[in-house]
Order: structure tokens, then sequence, then C-alpha cells
């Protein structure tokens, strides 16, 4: 069975190259998680440029990859495999990854493997807690995705219980920050204003929380008008914005509907345990609310450290690893980039 797999990710605007060891038992343990991220070239259009993003990861995989064998102390005859993120993701950023992973394989002549995206963020939690037990739900909260997940083998069986109808959770914090004259991508700083501001300021909608809407689904898009509204409003009465106060109040409003469906979700499946993942899942509120609210509720709460969270190459090593040690057939070498592969197909 291959030992050490390498994962290449470059489906937004990071580049990322994992290298994980595959143990007897199951476990897998991360050997090195280089990560170039293009995010500066994008800041200022306010979001990622696709073309950008694509000549970026160009430059960045091969000096990405050389710091992931200097960082594990391995070389590249060492690698048994390479995982790749076939999709979901911008399409001509996965192709670049999907190239050189097949240029590897063929090279070294060992197996390819292209794995989901989506499928990583959660497989990634492994490497700091373990393995998953099954089933379990998983959040993931990214400036793509929203989704609530249930999890029987990251490897070969997951569900979509429910998803955004509009906005992304991260999508909503960038929109928000671009209200507030705060630089992109917006989680980080409206994070930062949150820690100041009151989060009882201003009563912001909770979306999709009515008695008819789906009981897993998200909507974020309302809650971005409303603060746009908000922030209209006290511009036209010539007053100055409250920053940290419509910061901390639409993090709240963001914090207590993903933690309130999550809790809904464990509950009504009876799952043991709730993993959150994604850039998102790096929020200061959202992960203190999640904890109290699965305490209460008696549900184990899996929250990857940040690095391992936002995207990464270990998460597609991990995933990788989890996919071989399941048995699971390698990729043919005329694999594409998927921009849209489903979350229930975990490997390609
Ligand atoms: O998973 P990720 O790195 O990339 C995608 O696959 O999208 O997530 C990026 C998103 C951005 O929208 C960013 O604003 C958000 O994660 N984010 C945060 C925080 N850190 C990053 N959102 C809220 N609070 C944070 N601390
Ligand atoms: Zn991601």
């Amino acid at each position: 069975m291959p030992r050490i797999i390498m994962g290449i990710e470059s489906s937004c605007d990071e580049t990322g190259v994992g290298l994980v060891r595959l143990h007897d038992d199951g476990a897998v343990e991360l050997l090195a998680d280089e990560v170039a991220s293009s995010v500066a070239l994008h800041a200022r259009f306010g979001g990622v440029v696709p073309e950008v993003a694509s000549r970026a990861h160009l430059e960045a995989m091969v000096p990405t990859a050389e710091r992931a064998f200097a960082k594990a102390g391995l070389r590249l005859s060492d690698v048994d495999a390479i995982a790749v993120t076939a999709g979901p993701g911008l399409a001509g950023a996965l192709l670049v990854g999907v190239s050189a992973a097949k240029a590897y394989s063929a090279a070294l002549g060992i197996p390819l493997y292209g794995v989901n995206h989506l499928a990583g963020h959660i497989a990634v939690d492994t490497l700091q807690h373990g393995p998953l037990p099954s089933p379990c739900l998983a959040m993931l909260v990214s400036g793509g995705h929203t989704q609530l997940l249930r999890v029987d083998d990251v490897a070969s069986s997951i569900t979509e219980l429910g998803s955004t109808v509009d906005d992304a959770a991260g999508e909503a914090y960038d929109k928000v920050a671009r209200l507030l004259e705060l630089p992109y991508p917006g989680g980080p700083p409206i994070d930062k204003a949150a820690a100041n501001g009151d989060p009882k300021a201003i009563a912001f909608p909770r979306g999709m929380t009515g008695p008819r809407d789906a009981r897993y689904d998200f909507s974020f898009s309302g809650l971005k008008t409303a603060v746009a509204r908000w922030v209209e409003a006290a511009e036209r009465r010539g007053e100055k914005i409250p920053v940290e106060d419509v910061a901390a109040s639409f993090q709240e409003a963001v914090a207590d509907v993903l933690t309130m469906k999550a809790v809904r979700a464990a509950k009504d499946f009876g799952i043991g345990t709730l993993v959150i993942s994604g850039g998102v899942a790096a929020n200061s509120r959202l992960s203190a609310l999640a904890g109290e609210r699965c305490a209460a509720a008696g549900i184990e709460l899996r929250v990857p450290r940040p690095g391992l969270c936002t995207d990464n190459g270990a998460m597609i090593a991990a995933l990788g690893a989890h996919v071989v040690a399941a048995g699971r057939p390698p990729s043919s070498l005329e694999i594409s980039a998927n921009p849209s592969l489903p979350v229930t197909v975990v490997s390609v």
C-alpha cells in the first residue's frame, strides 16, 4: 500500500502542496504543508480574478512543492501516490494542479488520485484529531461553499443535507467588509472589529429560519442587503458608521444561524460529532458559539486549526491517504478538472 502521499491543491487562490504518511493502522500523519497564496494580487479587485489565480499557480507550483519536500526531509522518489484536487473550483486554476499531478504521476510511475476539494476540507481534521467517527456531521463554511454534510465515510460516502441558496458565508463576510470599507478578504478584519463591538447593537435578520424554510439550508444575501440598507440609512442621517457594532451584529447573525442549523441537524439525525471546516471556521465567534451549543446538546465539536481550515495541500494529501486506505481505484491519466464536481463524488 502506498505510504507517502503528496497532495496538490489549486482550486482557488492558494497553491498548496502537502505530504502525509499513511500508517498501517490507517492513521495519517502530517509531514509538510506548504501554501503560496495569490490573495494579495486579488485584494484590489475585491475578489479572486480567475486568470490572475491560474498564472500565480503556474509560477508557484514547483517552488511550493520543493519547499514541502525540504520541510519533510523527503525526495520526490520517496512519494508513493499523488492526490490532486479535481474539483470543484475555478477551471483554469484546477487545471494547473491537475496537470502538475499528472506530470509527477507519469514521471515517477506512481498512481494518481483525483479527489474532491470539499471532502478534503473534512478529511483534514483527521490530521489533527484522529479518525472521524461514523457517521459525523460536517459543516463546510468557506468563500465559495456553505454546506451541511452527513459523512458516513470521508473516502466514499458523503451526503448533502443542506447548503446555501445564495451567497456562501465567507462571501457574505467579504461583501459586508467592502460595505464597511474593510480590506479583502473580509473575514479576518470583521472578526477583529467585532471583538470591540456590541453583537446586540443591531438586530440583523436570521435567513431561512422561518417555519416554512428548509431545515438545513442557508441564505445570507438578505443579511448582506440588511447591512447595506442599515449603513445607507445611517449615512443619509449624516451619522458616523459604528463599524465595530455593525461587524459584531452581522457576525452574531451568521454564527447564530450556522450553529443553530448544525446542532439541529446533529440532533435530528442522532449524530454525536460535528466537524466545522473551511475558511470561515477560523472565525472566533463561530467556534465559541458552536462550542457552547454543542456542549449544551452533548455533541463533540471538532474544528481544525486555522491553517488547516483555509485551502491547503495537506487536506488533499489527507483525503488521498484515506482514499488509498479504503482501497479505492486510482484515477486515469485522462481525468480532467471538473469545476462543478458534486460533493458526493469523493474521488474521480
Ligand atoms: O476556505 P477558504 O480559505 O477558501 C475558499 O475555498 O473559499 O475560505 C476563504 C473565506 C473568505 O471568504 C474569508 O473572508 C473567510 O474565509 N474567512 C473568515 C475568517 N478567516 C477567513 N471568515 C470569518 N472569520 C474569519 N476569521
Ligand atoms: Zn476551500
